[in-house]
């Protein structure tokens, strides 16, 4: 019986639905399957994946449809909700029926916080939160916790600053959240008063006693951060255009402010980035937002052999 057996048939909604123990098994075998070229290769065979993508991605989709390929299974689904029933009415509910009763797992993105929690009500197959409005994205969590491991070492003892729209991202909450089960994690949330951590989190770290900060200013901050999570402003979760346009440049990551952070700095970002990073960085050694959305399907692949049982 192989140690992450206890993974088979589970969901994943959000970081804290797996133990840390369960993650780090995750990791070794994410390393594996990166390090060993057929590791797993066709483990998934006759295994289907639907992916139900209600809004557009470019890396998670991508990742998870290579994720499964590569494990010799076979994927189904839609990019975008106009091409589905969705846009004839259909609920999710509905949606979420059919798709289990074809797939043996379901990958689905959703504007609505909270969708992914509801399809695990009427699916009778495991699902994956690739993503639910401003909400959680737990397998970028995973990519994220695996390239600081892979690139940092451990997941412990850092300063990690979180820059840029911290009110909607997603991949923030999720993986703020994630590092506050880990040891001496000091966090420094970097935005505009009007982007802040919504309030449910920060009163979550202040009775756990993580330690955190709240800044507006990134070049101050750039020398005591070991992990920069960098972010774009979301244009698609404004309900005014003009607050867009006021906030979107606020932080641009350039070479001034990299010469201020430490030789063994990491540059994350989930990815798309607008302006947020000056392309110059991208030959910076300390960026590693590139490597990170590779690992993204490393990891994924060891959570879809994991969930669909072929480890067992
Ligand atoms: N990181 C991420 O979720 O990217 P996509 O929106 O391209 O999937």
């Amino acid at each position: 019986m192989h140690q992450l057996s206890s993974l088979k048939g589970r969901s994943l909604v959000e970081p804290e639905d797996f133990t840390l123990e369960e993650m780090e098994l995750l990791f070794s075998l994410a390393e594996k399957i990166e390090k060993e070229e057929n590791y797993l290769r066709d483990s998934c065979r006759g295994k289907l994946l639907a992916a139900l993508f209600f809004e557009p991605s470019t890396r998670t989709r991508l990742s998870f449809e290579a994720a499964m390929l590569r494990l010799g299974g076979s994927c189904f689904g839609f990019a975008e909700p106009g091409s589905s029933s969705a846009s004839k009415g259909e609920s999710l509910a509905d949606t979420i029926r059919m798709a289990a009763s074809y797939a043996d797992t379901i990958v689905m993105r959703n504007p609505k916080e909270g969708a992914a929690l509801l399809a695990t009500q009427y699916s009778t197959v495991p699902v994956i939160n690739a993503g639910d409005g401003g909400h959680h994205h737990p397998t970028q969590t995973l990519t994220d916790l695996l390239t600081i491991k892979r690139l940092h070492g451990n997941i412990e003892n850092i300063t990690v600053g979180f820059c840029g729209d911290l009110k909607f991202g997603r991949t923030v909450h999720s993986l703020a959240k994630a590092l506050a089960r880990y040891n001496n994690i000091k966090m420094i949330f970097i935005s505009p008063s009007e982007l802040v951590l919504p309030e449910y989190i920060k009163n979550m770290f202040k009775k756990q006693n993580i330690e955190f900060t709240e800044r507006e200013n990134l070049e101050k901050s750039m020398p005591e951060i070991d992990v920069l999570y960098m972010t774009r402003v979301q244009r698609e979760r404004f309900f005014n255009e003009d607050d867009y346009i006021r906030l979107k440049d606020t932080y641009v990551l350039n070479t001034e402010k990299m010469a201020a952070g430490k030789e063994k700095l990491i540059v994350l970002h989930p990815l798309p980035r607008v302006n947020e990073i000056s392309i110059e960085i991208d030959a910076d050694p300390r960026a590693a937002y590139f490597a990170q959305a590779k690992y993204g399907m490393y990891v994924r692949m060891a959570l879809l052999a994991s969930i669909l049982g072929v480890l067992c």
